[in-house]
This record gives C-alpha cells, sequence and structure tokens, in this order.
C-alpha cells in the first residue's frame, strides 16, 4: 500500500515518531513517502497514497504553524482519503491529560477543517537542553502546572512505541 506521511516537529520527537513508522510501514512492505511541513523546498505531493498520517506536535495548545497551513491548504484533498493523525503531547502521556489532548485535536480540526479518520494521542517526550528561558517557563508553569510526576528537567520520553505500532498497524490493516 502506498502510504504518505506529512509531520511537523518543534523539538524533534515528533521527526523521531514519522521516522518509526516508515521504518515500521516500509518493514512490511509498504511503500511510503515522508514529508516534513516545514520543508517548503519540496512539494508535499499525497495524490498517490491510498493512506495518509498526518504528525503534528502540540505546543502551547497548537499543533506547528507550518503543518496547520498544509492541512488547512489541503482540506479537501486530505478529507477525501483515509487519514491516521498522531497528536503528539505531554498530555497524552497520563490520563488525567487525555481529555486536555483530545480537546488539541479538535480545535485542529476546527481551526483546518480537516476531520481525520482515526486519531492516536501519542505521549510526546521532555527535552530541557533544547529550551530557551521561555519555553522552559511555559512547560514547567503552564503544561506541567499540576502534574510533578512529569520532571520538567533532563530528557524524558513518554512515547510509548508498542501502543503507536499497534495504531498504525490498526489504521493500515483497516483496509486490507
Ligand atoms: C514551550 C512548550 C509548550 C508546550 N505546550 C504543550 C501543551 O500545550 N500541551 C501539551 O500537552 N504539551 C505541550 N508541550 C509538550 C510537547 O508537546 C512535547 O514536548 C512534544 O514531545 C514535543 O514534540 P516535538 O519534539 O515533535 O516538537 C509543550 C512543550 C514546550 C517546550
Amino acid at each position: 500500500m502506498k502510504v504518505a506521511i506529512v509531520y511537523g516537529t518543534i523539538e524533534g520527537q515528533t521527526g523521531k515518531v514519522a521516522r518509526f513508522v516508515s521504518q515500521h510501514l516500509k518493514a512490511k512492505g509498504h511503500e511510503v513517502r515522508m514529508f516534513d511541513a516545514k520543508d517548503h523546498s519540496v512539494d508535499i505531493d499525497i495524490s498517490d497514497a491510498e493512506k495518509v498520517i498526518l504528525a503534528g506536535s502540540v505546543h502551547e495548545r497548537r499543533h506547528p504553524e507550518d503543518f496547520e497551513v498544509y492541512l488547512m491548504a489541503q482540506r479537501d484533498a486530505l478529507n477525501a482519503k483515509e487519514s491516521l493523525l498522531l497528536s503528539v503531547s505531554l498530555s497524552a502521556a497520563f490520563k488525567a491529560g487525555r481529555e486536555e489532548a483530545q480537546d488539541y485535536v479538535t480545535e485542529l480540526s476546527m481551526r483546518t477543517g480537516v476531520d481525520p479518520t482515526q486519531v492516536a494521542l501519542v505521549a510526546g517526550a521532555v527535552r530541557s537542553r533544547k529550551y530557551d528561558y521561555f519555553s522552559s517557563m511555559v512547560l514547567r508553569h503552564v503544561v506541567l502546572r499540576d502534574r510533578p510526576s512529569i520532571p520538567a528537567d533532563g530528557t524524558h520520553e513518554f512515547t510509548d512505541w508498542d501502543q503507536l505500532r499497534d495504531a498504525v498497524d490498526t489504521f493500515v490493516g483497516a483496509a486490507a
């Protein structure tokens, strides 16, 4: 099956998620094309893809701007295909945050008009060495405000790779 992956990442975790999904699908014999939404030198052509995987991280409740702009611009083409949205956030890392993580997806759909066939809320990572002062303050006092169980320092990856693999298999397998 031909699968296109379009991703938007700020600190790299969603890029890692996209590469993991691509490698997994290729190992299963699928033909995969992967596009970084912020690479404006490339024409993101999904016309021959049978399925599309959209992966974007959440910062201050929103997915990356280039990613959202791409969704808005290609709304009709995307809604005409089967798609899986991987929304990568820290809220998705724990039970009490799942509702908020789902809200980010609802807000993304409202802004862009894109209505993915399936959605997976994917737990992201903390990479404090990459943050500037503003980002580290937002992370500590806004995102992790009432979640002391998640450390705001160092690097901590919360992504559940087995769960991600299952979500992708369910999506790709559904059409087989
Ligand atoms: C400045 C900043 C703001 C963030 N805002 C949110 C947020 O509003 N909600 C959330 O659940 N996670 C938030 N996160 C956590 C990111 O979604 C998480 O670190 C994710 O792994 C980033 O993915 P990326 O490396 O692909 O950009 C934020 C992280 C940073 C650094």
